[in-house]
């Protein structure tokens, strides 16, 4: 076999100093580093030239920015409408026929959705959610899979100052009483169900189930998605409970056309999305409006350097996490364009799904996670090879750090080597993108997220919190930018805790971060008990949680183990109380209750059954020993291993540094 890694040492030196052709070169940036220049000289004015350009207010702001660390309020006094500014003034300004979604359902149905339409369903919608209550600042909830329903939900709250609280599909339907107590919602809007993987999943049941102890819901409105097979198949039954459940089109059917946009204040509570964070209690991470808006426009135009009159854009995420709601609803709709929606799985109906999609819509500009690439990777260049992918332009990737080789195989095999790679560093709390390169304008390193955006000030600094100019350290940013989490719902003391504590006058991401000799920034992955499996988010102590929950459990520790896939995958030490067998069905029993409590995707991937665990003097669990001793293992999808050697390995090194960590 050849030497891939020369191959790959060799293609990185040549194409260190990747610059795409002149042919796709934006001509947004008149250079890269006079637009950064402008921008650190004045970066509050830069910020509010960009919120006066791209957005439309309705009341200009008093003041840009109002900074009491770490409480930040921008555009203050400003005024505008979400709603109003991602699909009104486009049809205001004519552009009523321009699609604004090209749909796509996983069976292989598809809708068509142009400004005009989007607007009529939003007011409509608007008026449903009024019509049970719903005013400025109520909560509410969205449990859906991806169907155009989906944006018309959150883009209605929008609209009359309501905050949506999207909670993504794949959770439990514990995970969902959860979020939707935490948020105290109202009303709850979903669906009787999605397709994924050829296979109808039905979300309904789950919404029963979770409704049972969520005092706040008065109404519950389902979207026909599974549930109305067309006529002549078979009819799948829905429990609608009555006086609650209504379904969305009768809804729609009975309210008026028309609902005018709230005018609502910049600092306005725009949604809560829940996220993982080092404790089993989900963070709700506050967004407000006019800054939150101003960024996504801002990234999603010039990070993707979007035409939005001949652009087909493809964020191929789920609305369920912030990547969606910031680059599938918010982002790409303030700017105009035309995105592709895609329902389902992509390797259903078969492995070429995607590159199919970028066929038929000639998509312009590919958003997506660096697991999606590397699974396209394993699975061979023959089903991208085999379809037309010269309308690609520009590549981009989120959600973890993207490995050289991955980043490579994107731009060779699906971008044809004329594709700029954006590798897009943000998070939950930060709502936007904040470090990546800008295509045209920015010399790429494969694996590299380049710089901080202009405006976006971010160091690595040590653990005494000075700043490197070359090395490892933490990825932290020292001043406040448009898009970033105002708090966490209703715990105002864990967002100074969490972000704002570990080094003085500093935010802290949680990632670990290396700036090499030329200034590019490299990011390492979490350095807390945060895991990243397929770009999702989830908490070593959540899964612990949930596992501790179960009668036969005595302890539990979770670690994030490497994967050549997911990036990390869950791995599970167990130690079942006496009465219990650790054998293989005991294992899958574990894995499932695990998928109950939080969803598939937070299911170990394996669990390894251990008399005991290693803890330092103090009674702390030595997870870095752990997932050593995770990696050294070869492990399987669904294997339960009850293996005395593990124990004993575990000893064994424990003996050798027992105070670690
Ligand atoms: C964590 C945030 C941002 C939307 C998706 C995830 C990791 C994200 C990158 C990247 C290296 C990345 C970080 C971050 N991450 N993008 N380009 N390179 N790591 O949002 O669930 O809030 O997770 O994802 O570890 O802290 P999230």
């Amino acid at each position: 076999m050849a030497d891939t890694t020369g191959g790959i040492e060799a293609f990185y030196l040549e194409n260190r100093s990747f610059s795409p052709p002149d042919s796709v070169k934006s001509d947004a940036w008149i250079t890269g580093s006079e637009e950064y220049e402008q921008a650190e000289r004045d970066w509050q004015g830069y910020w509010a030239r960009q919120a006066g350009d791209l957005l439309d207010w309705s009341k200009e702001w008093e003041t840009i920015l109002e900074w009491d660390r770490p409480f930040a309020k921008w555009f203050v006094g400003g005024e505008l409408n979400v709603s109003f500014n991602c699909v009104d003034r486009h049809v205001a300004s004519g552009l009523g026929g321009r699609v604004a979604y090209h749909w796509v359902g996983e069976p292989g149905d598809t809708r068509t959705i142009t400004y005009a339409d989007l607007l009529a369903d939003v007011e409509r919608f608007a008026n449903v959610l009024k019509g049970y209550g719903v005013g400025k600042g109520d909560r509410v909830a969205i449990y859906m899979p991806m169907i155009p329903e989906l944006p018309v939900a959150m883009l209605a709250c929008t609209r009359i100052g309501a905050v949506h609280s999207v909670v993504f599909g794949g959770f439990s339907s514990d995970a969902l009483r959860d979020r939707i107590n935490d948020a105290e919602a109202k009303v709850l809007v979903t669906a009787d169900g999605g397709y994924r993987k050829g296979k109808a999943n039905l979300l309904k049941p789950a919404v029963d189930l979770a409704l049972a102890a969520c005092p706040s819901i008065t109404d519950v409105v389902v979207a026909r998605r599974v549930g109305h097979a067309p006529s002549g198949s078979e009819e799948r039954t829905v429990d609608m409970t009555d006086g609650r459940d209504h379904w969305w089109d009768s809804a729609m059917e009975s309210v008026e056309a028309s609902c005018p946009p709230e005018a609502m204040g910049s600092e306005d509570l725009l949604y809560l999305l829940y996220t993982s964070g080092t404790t089993a209690k989900p963070k709700g991470i506050m967004h407000t409006t006019g800054g939150y808006l101003t960024q996504v426009a801002f990234t999603h135009k010039y990070v993707f350097d979007l035409h939005a009159e001949r652009d087909v854009y493809w964020c191929a995420a789920d609305i369920g996490w912030v990547t969606g709601h910031s680059y599938i609803v918010y982002g790409p709709l303030a700017n105009g364009a035309t995105s592709v929606l895609y329902e389902g799985a992509p390797d259903h109906p078969d492995k070429d799904r995607w590159w199919q999609i970028v066929e038929d819509y000639k998509v312009s500009i590919l958003y997506c996670a660096p697991t999606a690439i590397r699974a396209c990777m394993k699975w061979g260049t023959s089903y991208p090879e085999s379809h037309d992918l010269s309308s690609l332009r520009i590549l981009g990737s989120v959600g973890e750090p993207i490995n050289p080789e991955a980043w490579i195989w994107y731009q060779t095999t699906i971008g044809g080597g004329r594709c700029p790679v954006v590798d897009t560093w943000w998070q939950t709390e930060t709502g936007a993108i904040m470090i990546s390169p800008l295509p045209g304008a920015t010399t790429t390193k494969p694996g590299s997220a380049t710089f901080p955006l202009p405006g976006i000030s971010a160091q690595v600094v040590d653990e005494s919190g000075s700043p490197v100019s070359v090395g490892g350290g933490y990825l932290t940013i020292d001043r406040p930018w448009p898009s970033m989490l105002r708090g966490i719902y209703k715990d105002p003391e864990r967002y100074q805790e969490t972000y704002w504590s570990r080094f003085e006058g500093r935010y802290f991401a949680g990632d670990g971060a290396k700036l090499d000799d030329d200034g590019y920034f490299w990011l390492l992955g979490r350095v807390d008990d945060v895991m990243n499996v397929s770009g999702h988010r989830v908490s070593t102590t959540e899964v612990e949680s949930a596992l501790v929950d179960h009668q036969s459990v005595a302890e539990a520790a979770v670690v994030g183990a490497s994967d050549p896939v997911t990036g990390q995958a869950i791995v599970a030490f167990v130690t079942l109380k006496s009465a219990f067998t650790p054998d293989q069905d005991h294992g899958e029993a574990l894995r499932s209750f695990v998928a109950d409590r939080i969803g598939k995707f937070g299911r170990p991937k394996t669990i390894i059954f251990t008399d005991d665990l290693p803890k330092t003097r103090s009674g702390k669990i030595m997870r870095r020993l752990l997932r050593d001793v995770a990696e050294g293992r070869d492990l399987g999808d669904t294997t339960t291993l009850a293996d005395p050697g593990v124990v004993e390995e575990i000893r064994a090194r424990a003996s050798v540094s027992p105070t670690e960590e």
